[in-house]
């Protein structure tokens, strides 16, 4: 059997044969059937790029039906639960595990760059006292590319180990950072003595003591919560990181476009909405009227559904237990009753079996940074934390793909064409 599509247009009675290779044709041999010389080729609509692969990577492997997600091809399950969140950061960006001399210098390398410039502070003290932490943390991280003008020499693998390194510790700072201007609470300068997840931490909730001590159970849950977070392939944030990188800028402004992708509300930001929506639910009772909104297209159950995932997203189990271990210390969140009896009923529910509805990342990840104490607006900050070893993975096998070019993909125009232009002063007289 040939690994060729037999194409045959009808308009010209012509047939042509596609390559397939790796389970895809390229849309350029497509390109190539016209319908007369001088006609252009045939394009591909795929709005939302429900089909379309962008790039070939070997960053992160998803099988949505089967519920698989590993990293550099290891499950998720394994590595949530023996890695750490440094661990599989140096994972994804080079490929591989370190070795102990590689661990300990990846380490000391973001310990030691975890401070920003100063001029970083009176810049996020610019914002309102209500600024949305999302929209302070994309700007801060565009900014940082005006601090390392060199950072634009991507095609230097050393440089490119520096910026990806100087992201990688400075993404908690910024978040922390915009946490506590929200809450008008003085920042918090990192803490080299202490471990990245624990340092965070410190910078969050830290006050008059000497030295912030996080309970260890915590710091555990929210490193796994980093891992769970770190990358998803081709996810809308990361295709924003590719398309921006594309143009060969520099990644601090890439990266800022893969926050600003994870803001919205059907991707980072469905965590946030979820802790929304179960608290406008606020009781079991009320869960039957909520299902019947969303069947009627009033509502949608947030931290449901997922492009790849037609199963289970295994992020979600895992999370799920995590919760236990969080609500240990914390106490249950009250929210959680209201999330299990949705999920159950959703499961059960036909209009979400036939779409293949599940619960998603989100869904469980909000109780959890409730019961941290994390207001609703900060938790797609700390999905972005845990990105972006993931968006730095994607962005540094982007500018290393020989294949790649700056994106710029076609339209089909629909509007209008060849009108005759008329002078303000006739049109308006
Ligand atoms: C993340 O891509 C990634 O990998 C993302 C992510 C990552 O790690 O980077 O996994 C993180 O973004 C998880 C998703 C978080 N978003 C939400 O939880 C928001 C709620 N879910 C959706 O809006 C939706 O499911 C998406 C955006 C996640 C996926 O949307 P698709 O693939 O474009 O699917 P669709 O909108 O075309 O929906 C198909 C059908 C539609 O019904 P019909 O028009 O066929 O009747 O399912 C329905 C949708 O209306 N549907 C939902 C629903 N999600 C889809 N109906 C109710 N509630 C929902 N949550």
């Amino acid at each position: 059997m040939t690994e060729t599509l037999t194409v045959r247009d009808n308009r010209t009675g012509q047939e042509y044969e596609v390559p397939i290779v790796d389970g895809a044709i390229k849309a350029a041999d497509l390109g190539k059937i016209r319908e007369g010389d001088d006609a252009p080729g045939l394009a591909v609509y795929d709005p939302g790029f429900t089909n379309t692969a962008s790039c070939r990577s070997a960053v992160t492997y998803i099988d949505g039906d089967k519920g698989i997600l590993e990293y550099r091809g290891y499950p998720i399950e394994q590595l949530a639960e023996k890695s750490n969140f440094l661990e599989v950061a140096y994972l994804l960006v080079h490929g591989e595990l370190p070795t102990k001399e590689q661990y300990d210098s990846w380490v000391h390398e973001i310990t030691y760059h975890t401070f920003v410039h100063e001029n970083i502070k009176e810049f996020m003290q610019g914002f309102r006292y209500d600024a949305h932490p999302m929209g302070m943390l994309m700007a801060s991280v565009g900014a940082l590319s005006t601090f390392y003008p060199d950072a634009g020499e991507i095609g230097d693998a050393e440089n490119r180990h520096m910026q990806i390194v100087r992201m990688i510790a400075k993404m908690p700072t910024l978040g922390a950072w915009s946490f506590r201007h929200a809450q008008g609470k003085p920042f918090v300068y990192p803490d080299n003595d202490l471990g990245y997840t624990a340092n965070f931490m410190s910078m969050l909730f830290k006050m008059s003591e000497q030295k912030y001590v996080a309970d260890e159970r915590l710091v555990k849950a929210l490193d796994v919560l980093f891992i769970l977070h770190a990358d998803h392939e081709q996810n809308c944030s990361a295709n924003a990181v590719r398309s921006v990188g594309s143009s060969q800028v520099d990644p601090y402004s890439a990266v800022a476009a893969g926050v600003g992708a994870l803001y919205g509300p059907l991707h980072g930001g469905a965590n946030e909405a979820v802790l929304r929506m179960l608290k406008r639910i606020g009781s079991k009772d009320k869960i039957p009227a909520f299902i019947e909104g969303v069947k009627n297209g009033d509502e949608r159950l947030m931290g449901f559904g997922h492009r790849v995932y037609k199963n289970y997203d295994p992020r979600a189990k895992i999370i799920k237990k995590a919760c236990d271990d969080v609500f240990e210390v914390t106490g249950v969140n009250p929210l959680l009753e209201i999330a299990q009896e949705l999920e159950k009923i959703a499961l059960e529910d036909e209009y979400f079996v036939k779409r293949k509805l599940y619960p998603n990342v989100d869904f469980y990840s909000g109780l959890i940074y409730e019961a941290f104490q994390f207001p609703p607006e900060m938790f797609t900050v700390l999905f972005a934390i845990g990105r972006t070893p993931g968006w730095l993975a994607q962005w540094n096998e982007l500018v290393q793909d020989k294949e790649q070019k700056i994106a710029r993909p076609k339209q089909i125009y629909i509007g209008a064409r060849g009108l005759d232009f008329t002078p303000a002063s006739e049109r308006w007289s």
